[in-house]
Order: structure tokens, then sequence, then C-alpha cells
């Protein structure tokens, strides 16, 4: 694969990009002052609410949320990966991209490999007329078929035998997925008497395969393992498929088949994790496409299961106006089986009428407590409490604070104070401090000292070092220590090009948010607030520590 691309690449082109320019292709602007406003192309809206700040390099919607630099305009517009804006943005000034380290080795022969195997696969399918049967009776048309390329893998090494000529060839085809070595050392092909469904990455190329037994063998699907280009957790069946297509929603099944199915009826925007728990960056690239999201399971206490599995996943993701849902099929159907018999509106309806995730959240809470006795209602707060700190900070933790409340019959507020006591209660063995040290009680301090630091970078150009801010215990201390110092090692760094540090590590959403999230305060105030702020943490963190060591 591709080496990393240098950082003060990036910052050599975000310093070029003229971000209204470059979003002024794709969105129609209006000057207002010294933005420039249009309507947003991530949401549905009559009147403007996108905003693209030169001054600042980014934009913003105060509609859905959206945010970001130009790159991240190019990712959620244009639906890249953030090497391929990088690429595209390049290109747009006339820039090639350096690539430090191994520069693109094996990629291109897999991806090579893999494409052929599957035009191998079609024209196998052509030549089987079991397979081909198969298909028909499982209700598919030719054009479906087609345009989601399945094929079929014969018995045999029909694999090896025309792309395994040399040592080289076969040890790539292993490398690929498509080979399997045996207990003496032969080698096979791992896709025998198989429908074969190719997966493929956003720009189509076939980055691996899953393929269906035709009877009662198991196991029923067999998928190819993780490779240098095959990521299960990276990759959602029917991506590629959908094409430029805009969808209102997406929707999240479990098959192949239930893709496919809900393809060839016309339910657009249907796609698959590859058999395993949704990950975050699947609900990202689901995000990019739609705002709203409907998660579809079986009826079963399986589905529900998997669907209580996927919330927990998908909680941290829950920012910047995402909407997700939970739709529930009758017992004994799957998506594929439902859209055949009951047809597309049905299948529309019962997205229509899909469970939002803060209700399912307090269903699933509920269902485990007593809501009729003040102690099953005290349950509930508390077995909610790691699933609303696991929440970002933000409108959509408001929501199901507010929802909480409700159902626990408390005030909001008491409800934050409760939830925050047994919080500190947690780290605190004794809380000696009268005045609260945080103001909102979800807040978190080294968070909003960070925000300070995206928002103004330059704050901490002439402070002095803070070697000990690594060595105090407080949630994001380590993403504060980070900012910091590379604030300081780099003067003038501007907030747009520290966000797109963090573009491909784990932070960078509440990174972008802290720039969005922006503060009322002046370069000066906020300088200030800074400097008390690590005083008071520090103050906080030696309190914690006396109690501690002080028995009781
Ligand atoms: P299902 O068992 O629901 O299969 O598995 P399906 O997609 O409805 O397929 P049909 O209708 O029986 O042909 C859902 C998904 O779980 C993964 C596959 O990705 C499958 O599409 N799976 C299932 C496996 O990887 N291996 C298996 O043996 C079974
Ligand atoms: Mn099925």
């Amino acid at each position: 694969m591709a080496g990393p691309i240098p950082r003060e690449f990036i910052d050599d082109l975000l310093d070029r990009a003229d971000i209204t320019q470059i979003i002024g292709e794709r969105v129609k602007l209006k000057r207002a002052g010294r933005e420039y406003k249009g309507l947003c192309p991530f949401h549905n809206e009559k009147t403007p609410s996108f905003t693209v700040n030169p001054t600042k390099d980014f934009y913003h919607c105060f509609g859905c949320g959206a945010h970001g630099s130009v790159l991240g305009f190019m990712m959620q517009h244009d639906r890249l990966d953030f090497p391929a804006a990088v690429e595209a943005l390049a290109e747009r000034y006339g820039l090639e991209v350096p690539r430090r380290g191994p520069s693109r080795p094996s990629g291109k022969g897999l991806y090579d490999l893999l494409n052929g195997a599957a035009r191998h696969y079609i024209e196998q399918l052509k030549g089987s007329d079991p397979a081909k049967d198969y298909l028909k009776s499982r209700g598919l048309t030719g054009k479906v078929a087609q345009a989601f390329g399945i094929g079929y893998a014969p018995r045999g090494n029909g694999i090896l035998a025309r792309f395994g000529q040399s040592e080289d060839q076969r040890r790539s085809l292993v490398d690929a997925g498509l080979a399997l070595k045996g207990e003496s050392g032969e080698l096979y092909d791992r896709f025998r008497d198989r429908i074969m469904f190719p997966i493929r990455d956003r720009r189509g190329r076939v980055t691996g395969f899953g393929g269906r037994a035709m009877g009662d063998v198991q196991p029923k699907y067999m998928n190819s393992p993780e490779t240098p280009v095959f990521h299960k957790g990276r990759e959602l069946y029917g991506l590629h498929e959908l094409g430029r297509r805009k969808v209102d929603r997406c929707v999240l099944v479990e098959g192949y088949m239930d893709v496919i199915g809900l393809a060839q009826n016309d339910v657009a925007g249907a796609m698959a994790s590859l058999g395993t728990a949704v990950t975050p960056q699947q609900l990202t690239r689901l995000f990019r496409i739609a705002p709203s999201v409907v998660f579809c399971f079986d009826g079963d206490p399986a589905g529900r299961r998997a669907a209580e599995r996927a919330m927990e996943r998908a909680l941290p993701e829950m920012r910047g106006g995402r909407q997700l849902s939970f739709a529930f099929l009758p017992e004994g159907e799957d998506p594929d089986s439902y859209v055949r018999s009951e047809g597309a509106a049905s299948f529309n309806k019962v997205l229509d009428s899909a469970t939002p995730m803060s209700e399912f959240l307090m269903q699933t809470l509920s269902a485990q407590c007593d809501l009729a006795t003040a102690e099953g209602r005290a349950r509930m707060a508390e077995l909610a409490r790691p699933l609303l700190g696991a929440t970002p900070v933000g409108v959509y933790r408001d929501l199901l604070m507010n929802r909480l409340a409700e159902e626990v019959q408390l005030p909001r507020e008491r409800l934050g104070q409760l939830l925050e006591t047994s919080q500190r209660r947690r780290d605190v063995a004794r809380q000696p401090a009268s005045r609260p040290l945080r103001r909102d009680p979800w807040g978190n301090l080294a968070e909003s000292l960070a925000g300070l630091l995206v928002i103004f970078p330059e704050l901490a150009a002439d402070l002095d070092p803070l070697p000990e801010l690594k060595y105090l215990k407080e949630p994001r201390i380590g993403l504060l220590s980070e900012l910091f110092e590379t604030v300081r090692a780099t003067p003038g760094i501007s907030p747009v090009k520290l966000v797109e540090r963090y573009r491909e590590k784990p932070e960078h959403g509440l990174v972008s948010q802290l720039l969005a999230r922006g503060t009322e305060l002046s370069a000066r105030q906020a300088r200030l607030e800074f400097e008390e702020g690590v005083v008071r943490m520090r103050k906080e963190n030696s309190i914690r520590e006396m109690a501690a060591r002080t028995p009781g």
C-alpha cells in the first residue's frame, strides 16, 4: 500500500487551496459579509444555513452541524477517503502527492489479481447451469447479478491453474486470500463450488469475496481473510454499487443477499457490514452518504441482541446532526425475504416506523428495571451512566439526558448532579473541595482547554512548557498535552491545519467538533482561561491524590 502522505505536504496544500473556490464549484455560494452562504449540500433545506469562512478556511452548516476543512468537505461531498481527497485536491492545483516509506509495493498487484479473479468467476457462471438456476431460484434477475458482479467458483483449482504460473504469482494468490496452503504445503483454491460475491471498495476495486454454498454445506458463507487490501471493518457491501445516487437514508442490513434483494426491489441505500458488528469507520461512511441511517435487524431475540451491540458501538459516534434508528422485521424474515414477499412499499413503511436510537436506548434500559419503584428508576439511571458517558458532549447527549430525566422522573439538573456524583465517587475517595470544579456536570476540563487550544493555537506560543500535563489524571489529558506540544512546536499553525493533523486518528471527530463548537471568549480571555484551567486541574489532581492516600 502507499506510504503515508507527509504532513508538510498537507499543510502546504491547505495553504494553496481556496476553500471558497473549491466549495463554490460544488455549491452555489453568495457573499454575506466576511463569509459565504449557500444551501447545505448535506441536508435538505430551503433557506441557506451553510457557511464558508475563507479567513478560517472552514465551512460550517448551522442546520445539520456538518463542518470542517476543504479536505473534509471533499471527503463528505465527493465521498472520498482521506488519501483520495488529498489526491484530488492536489491534482486540482497541479501538485504531485509525495509518499513516504514503502511506495505502493504489492497493493496494485493484488488488486489486479482480485479483479482478474472476479472476471474469471463471472465467466464461469455463464457456463454453469446449476449456479444460474440457483440464482434464479433465489429470484435474482440477470441485471442485478451483473450490477453486483456475481460469479461462480467451480469445483477444483481453476484460479491456481489460471493465475498461479510462477512461484511469485502463487505467493500473490495466497496474499490476496484466493489460495490456501494445505497441511503438506500444497496449494488449493479457497473458493470452490460457491456463488461468488465480489466486495468492492468505493473506487470499485475488488478487495475480497464472499462465497455462498449452494446446498446445505457448512459454512454457508466463506469470506476472504484480512489481506493488505481487504479490511472487513472498513468495507461496506453495496457502497460501490450505490454509486453517486443521492439517498435520504442509508439502511444497514446483515447479509449480502439482503443488499442485493433490496437493490433489485428499488429500495436504495442498503449496505451490509461484512458479518461483524458495525465499526466506527463504517458508521462514518454511512453518515457521509446520508444524515439518517436505519439499522435493520431480524425480529428475533438474536436480532435484538445484535441491535443492542450496534447501539453501544454507535453511541460514541453520535454527533453533528446524525440520526440513527432501528427497524425490526417480523420474526422469521430477513430484508431479502421480506422485500420479495411484501414489496418495496411495505419495506419502506417498516423503515419509516423505525425506532429512534434514543427511544431504543430507553426501551433497552427500562426492560431491565422496574420503573414503578424508586429503586428501579435509580437502577436505570445507573445503567445509563456509562452509555451517556460514551456519547460525545453535544445536542444528542442533551437529548438523551432529557429523555432519561423523564423516564426516571427527576428534574434534568438533579439527574445531571446525581450522575456526576456517582462518577466522582468512583474516581475520588473523598471530595474535600467545596466549590464545584467543573461547571457543566458532563463537561470535562481538559476537553474545554483542548478546545481553547484548537480555536486559539497562538495562545500557547509563549507559554512555558507543561511537561507535567501528561501525568495528571483527567479524561482527555493525553489529547490536551499532545495538542499543547504540537502547538508550541509549530508556531503559527492555523486551527484547520491543527485539526487536519488528526485526520486519521481516533480523536479527529472530537478535535474537529471542538473547533466547530467555538467559544465566545476573545483571544485574550481564552489565554487567561487556559492558564487558570491548568492551575485548577493541577489543584484538583493533588486533592484527589491526597484523598486517595487518606484512609477512610
Ligand atoms: P445470514 O445467515 O443472514 O445469510 O448471514 P443471508 O445473507 O440471509 O444469506 P442467505 O439468504 O441465507 O443466502 C448474514 C451475513 O453473515 C455473514 C455473511 O456476510 C452473511 O451475508 N455470514 C453468515 C458469514 O460470513 N458466514 C456464514 O456462515 C453465515
Ligand atoms: Mn437471507
